[in-house]
């Protein structure tokens, strides 16, 4: 039933492949999924016409702006997670998103450390707050890190963005081949063939991370409201 939007206007930024390394996370954990692909690029769902897919992930690529209030209703009654891979401009269908979500992950590319595209995403997160008169729980996932990056230089960032206000995922999301490799063969880190594709099993191990860490984000957020 949680609904995690991942946005950031800046193109490029990691939302897609994020989107659905969650998904297949959890999916892997037993959950029914449903990812909502508003990207105009529908890569998700290219990914989903090749062969592999898991049967609990269910892909809904039929959303507009006019209906993506309904689309992501319907899928929170259907399924355990709902992800939305949003498109990467700053439109009302992403306001709409974001003011849904329970939690708005925002892919920022470690590398370049290009923050403008973030602190529009979280202007509009605050924007939603204040709509709906509710904290929308947020925070930002440094993508295509080099796996070179010392976890000191990773604090550091992190350390960084924190004093701006800003709360980041701990675990970086790598810039591994598997990860770019799983749009073009389909099926999951799993599936893929480790003769083909190198580091799966970090690419896994890193994937996994990731996704727990948003599950505690989810169990904490839940427990705020509840006390
Ligand atoms: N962790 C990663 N490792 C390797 N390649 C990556 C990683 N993250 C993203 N990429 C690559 O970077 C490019 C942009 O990533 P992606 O499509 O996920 O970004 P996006 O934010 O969804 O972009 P858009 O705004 O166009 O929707 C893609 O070619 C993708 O394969
Ligand atoms: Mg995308």
């Amino acid at each position: 039933m949680p609904i995690i939007s991942f946005a950031n206007p800046k193109g490029g930024a990691g939302k897609t492949t994020t989107a659905l390394l969650l998904a297949m996370e959890l999916a892997e954990r037993g959950a029914g999924v449903t990812v909502i692909d508003a990207d105009p690029e529908r890569w998700i769902s290219q990914w989903a016409g090749l062969p592999g897919k898991p049967d609990n992930i269910t892909i809904q690529s039929d959303v507009t702006e006019e209906s993506i209030v309904e689309c992501i209703d319907e899928a929170a009654q259907d399924s355990q997670f709902v992800i939305v891979d949003l498109e990467g401009t700053a439109s009302l269908m992403v306001a709409n998103a974001i003011g849904m979500s329970d939690l708005v992950v925002i892919p920022l590319q470690g590398s370049s450390m290009d923050a403008k595209g973030g602190a529009k995403t979280i202007r509009l997160i605050r924007n939603q707050e204040r709509l709906a008169r509710r904290k929308i729980p947020h925070g930002v996932a440094l993508t295509r890190t080099s796996a070179a990056v010392t976890s000191r230089a990773m604090k550091n960032v992190q350390a960084q963005l924190a004093r701006a206000g800003i709360e980041v995922f701990q675990t970086p999301i790598v810039e591994r081949a598997a990860f770019r490799d799983l749009f073009d063969y389909g099926g999951t880190l799993a599936t893929l063939d480790p003769a083909l594709v190198s580091n799966i099993d970090k690419a896994q191990a890193n994937a996994r991370s990731f996704a727990g860490e948003v599950l505690s984000w989810l169990k904490s957020s839940r427990m705020a409201e509840v006390g």
